[in-house]
């Protein structure tokens, strides 16, 4: 599926093998734009985490939304007003929107919480807000999917499309981008991947891990997403965006480990037993980060439909190699912009 409608060099879509086969790229301060008053839902999420101080840095006035519960990160940082607003609860979202300019859609889930679901936050939560935003007469929103929504697939990826067509039917201006699997510090993917690895002897490989995925360094979607605010002639696409790597899961797996010298033997557990072996370390009281589930979503949206990575061509960013990209990560330490991992699934 994809890309948007409004690319501003088509012809550029170049193969996908590697850094070494990219020029460079222009840097994104060519898009020039006024200062702006952006609201960014899931705020004390991890993308948010990045993104926050980048706006706030380009001169936007940032206004941060969260639920207030105890335990998620709050990046402090000049610039960042921190409001309450939730996006199942209408109510909170006047306050959260008022007198915004453009809205940074982030709050969502890829597994539902106790007591709501996929559908109330990803679905009747982006309307919601979005109904908020036409009363506050804001001017644009940037929407994150996920790679692979899609009205056929399972439930999460049923809601990402579904609230994509709310988000092109709103008549606000709009933007929405479909990440592959994002990675960088305080991220969940990785994070997950090494808490198994310190863990236990072995890692264990739920089901077949030849999938293929092509992570995208967050720093490079913090670009895209700072230029989707920014850039008036994105304006109505909408943009899939992965790294530079088609790897499969395992090779990802063997990959953290070398970087982060905990190499581990991969033990593949088959479908007949990776459930009950998860059930029973869950009961036991081991971390299992990686259910059956969660490798479903990421099997599904794993790469880009095309050879076209819209990263490149519209937002003329480099994308970073995972290899490089997780050894500047891993070096710096596993401490993110807001001061540590957080609990979630991987996606
Ligand atoms: N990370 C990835 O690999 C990836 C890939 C593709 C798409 N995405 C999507 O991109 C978005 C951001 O990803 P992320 O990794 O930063 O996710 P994250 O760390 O799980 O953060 C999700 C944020 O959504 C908030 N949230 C959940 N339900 C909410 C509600 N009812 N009202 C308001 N806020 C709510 C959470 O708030 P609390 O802190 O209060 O729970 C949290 O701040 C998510 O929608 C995610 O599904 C992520």
């Amino acid at each position: 599926m994809a890309s948007g409608s409004t690319q501003a060099d088509p012809g550029d879509g170049g193969p996908l093998g590697g850094v070494a086969e990219c020029e460079q790229l222009d840097p994104i301060d060519a898009a020039v734009t006024p200062s702006r008053r952006v609201l960014v839902t899931g705020a004390s999420g991890f993308i948010a985490g990045h993104l926050l101080p980048r706006l706030a840095s380009r001169g936007h006035r940032v206004r941060a939304m969260w639920r207030g519960r105890e335990g998620p990160a709050r990046t402090s940082a000049p610039g960042i007003d921190w409001v309450e607003g939730d996006v199942t609860r209408p109510d909170t979202l006047g306050r959260a929107t008022f007198e915004c300019d453009v809205i940074v859609h982030l709050a969502g889930c890829s597994a539902a919480e106790p007591g709501s679901s996929l559908e109330q936050v990803n679905v009747a939560g982006t309307r919601n807000l979005l109904v908020a935003g036409l009363d506050a007469g804001v001017q644009r929103i940037v929407y994150v999917s996920a790679l692979g929504a899609c009205p056929t697939a399972g439930p999460y990826f049923r809601s990402r499309f579904q609230a994509e067509d709310a988000v092109m039917s709103s008549g606000i201006e709009h933007v929405i981008l479909r990440p592959a699997v994002v990675y960088g510090p305080s991220d969940h993917f990785v994070t997950s991947i090494l808490a198994l690895l310190r863990k236990l002897p072995v890692f264990p490989m739920l089901g077949d891990g030849t999938f293929r995925l092509q992570p995208i360094a967050v720093e490079d979607l913090v670009d895209a997403l700072t230029q989707s605010v920014e850039r008036p002639d994105v304006e109505g696409g909408l943009y899939e965006v992965a790294g530079p790597d088609r790897i499969s899961f395992t090779s990802i797996v063997r990959t953290v480990g070398e970087v982060a010298d905990l190499r581990r033997p991969i033990l593949p557990l088959p479908d007949g037993v990776a459930s009950p072996v998860t059930r029973l370390a869950r009961s036991a009281g081991f971390a299992t980060p990686f259910t059956r589930e969660q490798l479903d979503v990421l099997r599904w949206g794993s790469v880009l439909s095309g050879e076209d990575n819209p990263l490149r061509s519209v937002f003329r960013v480099k994308p970073l190699p995972f290899r490089d990209a997780l050894e500047d990560y891993l070096s710096s330490g596993p401490e993110g912009p807001t001061g540590g991992s957080r609990s979630g699934g991987a996606t």
